[in-house]
């Protein structure tokens, strides 16, 4: 059987980070023997560009077609002007919203050659290995009512909602427990429950989901406390589980504990077992076009897809053992280059792991 990827590059680096995983691919196809094919799609600011909307009804269904996604970035300067429903944001939330991709696994991993990358004292973050479960289709992201008003006052308002029903936090939570069962058994489950009573709840759900796994140490975590903790000593977690709005914003910090956000991978997945990936940065405007953008969280999100989507677990190790092989052969990219290594650009990077991979 061979599975079809749908590739949605995206914008500002998404096309040149995509490109390099779509090399590891293609070695994994000429000389490993996967069954896969590809087929592009436009998502974000270049579908507006294209069609006036930043997701087509063309890409929804390619991606509904396809066994797995693979995606670059969403957003830009560019864009910015414009009304909230027509900006690229929309398309990756869109997306994620369509095809239920609840389950966001996002790892941070410090590899042993990047120790000195990161802004962090060694001792603080070598042998760091975490794994965010963040919650990906609802709360203050999808929240109704939401908007801006005038409010009685005259006065410009903005408003969210941040809203979870039970059963959104327990389908999370199963997955956050199950995967912990995999790993060293240890879950931080991440509220405010001190101030919101969403999160209240959150912590009441995970509690009960928490009894089926008496193997599982559950323990929380005020938000502001595990931002704290991720600087302070970040190696007393295994995995965190949080909302939507808490993950974005503790995985871009513990993605720094791994020496640079261009390090990290993300799979979003459905109940069904499809899934979605993608590194967890942004579409970095300020760099987009130069050729210098960090290909391996998106190489590495190409590993999660071919473990957590197919089964492929040899070719993701293979992929991962390629991307340490071009780190211990001193190449770096701008964002993690340190004294006694060599900088090289996007492409140059892409070519050391897929030079590593056939060597493996
Ligand atoms: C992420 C990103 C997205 C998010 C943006 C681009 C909508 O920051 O995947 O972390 O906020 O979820
Ligand atoms: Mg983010």
């Amino acid at each position: 059987m061979t599975i079809k990827i749908a590739v949605l590059p995206g914008d500002g680096i998404g096309p040149e980070i995509v490109a390099e995983a779509l090399k590891v691919l293609d070695c994994l196809r000429s000389d490993f023997g996967l069954a896969v094919e590809t087929e592009h799609a436009l998502i974000g600011g270049a579908a507006y560009d294209a069609h006036g909307t930043p997701f087509p009804k063309e890409t929804l269904e390619l991606c509904r077609a396809a066994d797995s996604i693979l995606l670059g970035a969403v957003g830009g300067p560019k864009w910015e002007p414009l009304d909230y429903s027509l900006r690229p944001e929309r398309g990756l939330l869109g997306l994620r919203s369509e095809l239920e991709l609840f389950s966001n696994l996002r790892p941070a991993v410090l590899y042993p050659q990047l120790v000195s990358a990161s802004t962090l004292k060694p001792e603080v973050v070598a042998g760091l290995d975490i794994m965010i479960v963040r919650e990906l289709t609802g709360g203050i992201y999808f929240g109704k009512p939401r908007g801006r008003r005038i409010n009685e006052d005259g006065e410009r308002e903005g408003y969210n909602t941040l809203v979870y029903s039970e059963s959104e936090i327990r389908r999370i939570a199963h997955s956050a427990f199950q995967i912990a069962r995999k790993r060293n058994r240890r879950l931080c489950s991440i509220d405010k429950a001190n101030v919101l009573e969403c999160t209240e709840l959150w912590r009441e759900v995970v509690i009960e989901v928490g009894k089926d796994y008496p193997d599982v140490a559950l323990s929380h975590m005020y938000v502001d406390n595990a931002a704290m903790q991720l600087v302070r000593n970040p190696k007393q977690f295994d995995v965190m589980l949080t909302d939507n709005m808490f993950g974005d914003i503790l995985s871009d910090c513990a993605a720094m504990l791994t020496g640079s956000i261009g390090m990290l991978p993300s799979a979003s997945l459905a109940e069904s077992g499809k899934g979605m990936y993608e590194p967890i940065h942004g579409s970095a405007p300020d760099i987009a076009g130069r050729g210098i953008a960090n290909p391996i969280a998106t190489i590495l999100s190409l590993a999660m897809m071919l473990r957590y989507s197919f089964d492929e677990a040899v070719s993701a190790e293979r992929i991962e053992k390629a991307v340490q092989t071009a780190l211990d052969q001193g190449f770096r990219t701008a964002d993690i280059v340190s004294e006694g290594t060599v900088e090289v650009g996007t492409a140059a990077m892409g070519d050391a792991i897929v030079t590593a991979l056939r060597a493996v």
